[in-house]
């Protein structure tokens, strides 16, 4: 009888001595939705740079120039297409810029005055500069990444942001 006291005493401390660090084990891990939103929101952006490209004034309708965004490590082109375009800035609405390093698997890519699309010469895939380098044909399998521009009173031209991911990096979507 004394033994099953005993035993039964030892139940119970174990018991409560779980459910202890249970509640210890869940009151560390819960957050608030705004805290879980914000804890994913910092792991998938990065702090952008406002970095000048170029000024209205070095930009030919349809030539190409080629620039780095958002460090020298990722090469991009700015282009003035002749006519206002999705994402575009400046006075005629028609500047924009890419990355191009190709979603795919990182080809260079080069640019096609004739239909104002960016090429891959790795596996073929195409990207319309004139619709936020929407995909239009290959391997990749999401769009071109788009910096995102402004342009102040005096016609520079400023990146500060990208719309998609940059191929090889882990977290640069605004
Ligand atoms: Fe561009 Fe494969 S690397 S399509």
């Amino acid at each position: 009888m004394k033994c099953n006291r005993l035993v039964d005493a030892g139940r119970r401390q174990f018991l409560r001595g779980g459910m202890m660090a249970t509640a210890g084990a869940v009151a560390s891990t819960v957050m608030t939705p705004e805290q879980a939103k914000a804890q994913a929101q910092g792991l998938a952006r990065v702090d952008y740079p406002a970095n000048r490209l170029a000024n209205v004034a070095d930009l030919e309708v349809n030539e190409p120039l080629d620039v780095s965004y958002p460090d020298p490590d990722s090469p991009g082109v700015l282009l003035k297409l002749g006519q206002a375009v999705e994402g575009g800035v400046g006075p005629d609405g028609d500047i924009v810029a890419f990355s191009v390093l190709c979603p795919h698997k990182g080809w260079m890519m080069s640019y096609s005055a004739d239909d104002k699309t960016l090429n891959c010469p790795g596996h073929h895939s195409r990207f319309d500069c004139e619709s936020g380098g929407q995909q239009i044909w290959g391997h990749a399998t999401s769009n071109l990444a788009q910096f995102q521009l402004s342009v102040d009173d005096d016609g520079e031209i400023f990146a500060n942001g990208v719309d998609e991911l940059i191929y090889g990096r882990l977290s640069n979507v605004l």
